[in-house]
């Protein structure tokens, strides 16, 4: 009885952490697995979830399952867990006491489970948290999103007791948690951590520098912080300069004000950067010499002019530019976002050597060389989304408000002169001949001109 219980209770808890009411639906192409609403007693329909890799837990409350008698796992039990399929368990609007948190995760280092993701929950109370001494668990990645609990700050002494954990940790995200500090310690304790999503929370510059500290994140290569409360673009480089093997860097969606002349270097490794929506009216300097990827959509640039050697995709949709930048500083570019700014033209002969070029929803003069240049670039399939319908002419008066598609290109309308000239001059070597004629063979004029 006694190890039945404990079996139970076991893969009860590893499966939704209590006992399920509600219903579960297995979706089997899918291997996902949902189960609504847990209350009272009931195992049964979590069952359907033993084929699952993916099981989600919606609704229902935990806190009366706190005080339940949770024993160490007999050997049927670890066989059992171990055969589990699940590799990812979603928990989502639930409360989740800490205590019966602190009690279960130890049951984990029995399965595969290699994520585990908490949306909308409030961790209540705190945990004790001195069984995980020492333990280590296969779950790799680490999710909470819009998850309310007591600060972070203060409570070392529990990360520490998790640290044979945490410190092999690859992936966390905290998003829309409200987090205004992310405390150092935490950072020094991941050192294994290669992606970091803190998106959509209240850290300000100097947070950040104090989360950044010296050492923290040794291994880190993709961090988004983007939403958040960042207003200085120098303050963001002197935090995260340390980084060294950052890759991937989102900063999109604070309010960043450049720092001319700053001399902040960013870590040479960074490759992507976001600065999508920063609030940005010029491009910031310095930015990281080897990216290859840089996002600066959604800002007021009215100019930009870059020398990056190695960037391949360059992102300035939603802007105020006037004019294309010149491509000559970025030999490697092969992608170019212009969508939505206000360019009348574009220097659709530099752009032919790209793969891509995007420029809907600008005002567009159609003149020949301009239409005629954007539909080249659209018949060899260059063009992205938006053509024809979103490539329209503001210009001339004649064309105003018509697809540049329909802008006709043909060389009689367009150059004129390449056929007007030609054709004056077979008129006038003709009418030379003609006259030729007439002034030699002025007597037998009929016969001569026959003959010619
Ligand atoms: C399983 O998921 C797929 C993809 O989301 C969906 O098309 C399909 O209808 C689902 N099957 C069931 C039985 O719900
Ligand atoms: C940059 O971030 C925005 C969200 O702020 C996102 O929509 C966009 O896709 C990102 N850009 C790239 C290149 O990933």
């Amino acid at each position: 009885m006694d190890r039945l219980l404990s079996t139970q209770v076991a893969v009860v808890l590893l499966l939704g952490l209590l006992r399920v009411e509600g219903r579960c639906e297995l979706n089997r192409t899918e291997e996902h697995c949902a189960c609504y609403n847990l209350s009272e007693e009931s195992v049964g329909s979590i069952i359907q979830c033993l084929p699952a890799t993916v099981v989600e837990f919606w609704g229902g409350e935990l806190q009366s399952f706190a005080g339940l008698p949770i024993r160490d796992p007999d050997a049927a039990t670890i066989d059992m867990l171990g055969s589990l399929l699940v590799r990812k368990i979603v928990f989502g609007d639930l409360l989740v006491p800490e205590e019966l948190l602190a009690r279960v995760l130890r049951f984990f280092s029995y399965t595969q489970v290699r994520e585990l993701a908490f949306e909308r929950c409030a961790f209540q109370g705190r945990g004790d948290w001195r069984q995980m001494a020492g333990q280590e668990l296969p779950i790799l990645a680490l999710r909470f999103h819009r998850v309310s609990s007591a600060p972070l700050a203060g409570r070392e002494q529990d990360l520490s007791l998790l640290g044979s954990w945490l410190r092999a940790l690859q992936e966390l995200a905290l998003t829309g948690c409200r987090l205004t500090h992310l405390p150092c310690a935490i950072g020094r304790l991941l050192g294994a951590l290669r992606s970091l999503d803190l998106a959509q929370n209240s850290l300000g510059d100097e947070s950040l520098g104090a989360a950044f500290c010296g050492e923290a994140f040794p291994r880190l290569q993709a961090l988004s912080l983007r939403r958040n409360r960042l207003s200085s673009y120098h303050g963001a480089c002197r935090s995260l300069q340390r980084l060294p093997q950052l890759q991937h860097l989102d900063l999109s969606q604070n309010e960043l004000l450049p720092a001319p002349g700053s001399s902040c270097r960013w870590p040479p490794s960074l490759q992507t950067f976001n600065l999508s929506g920063a609030g940005l009216d010029e491009v910031p300097a310095p930015l990281p010499p080897r990216l290859e990827v840089l996002d600066m959509s959604h800002n007021h640039l009215r100019a930009v002019d870059l020398s990056l050697r190695f960037l391949k995709r360059l992102l300035l949709s939603h802007n105020a530019l006037r004019a294309a930048p010149s491509a000559a500083g970025c030999p490697a570019l092969r992608s170019l976002s212009l969508d939505g700014n206000l360019l009348s033209e574009l220097p659709w002969q530099e752009l032919q050597r790209l793969r891509e070029v995007a420029a809907a929803g600008n005002p567009f003069h159609c003149s020949c060389a301009g239409a005629g240049g954007l539909q080249a670039l659209a018949g060899r399939g260059q063009l992205g989304q938006g053509w024809p319908q979103d490539y329209v002419c503001q210009s001339p008066p004649g064309y105003q408000g018509r697809l540049v598609e329909a802008v006709p290109v043909s060389v009689v309308q367009c150059r004129p002169a390449a056929i007007i000239v030609p054709i004056c001059l077979l008129l006038a070597l003709l009418g030379a001949a003609g006259a030729g004629c007439l002034l030699r063979a002025r007597p037998g004029l009929a016969r001569s001109c026959r003959g010619a």
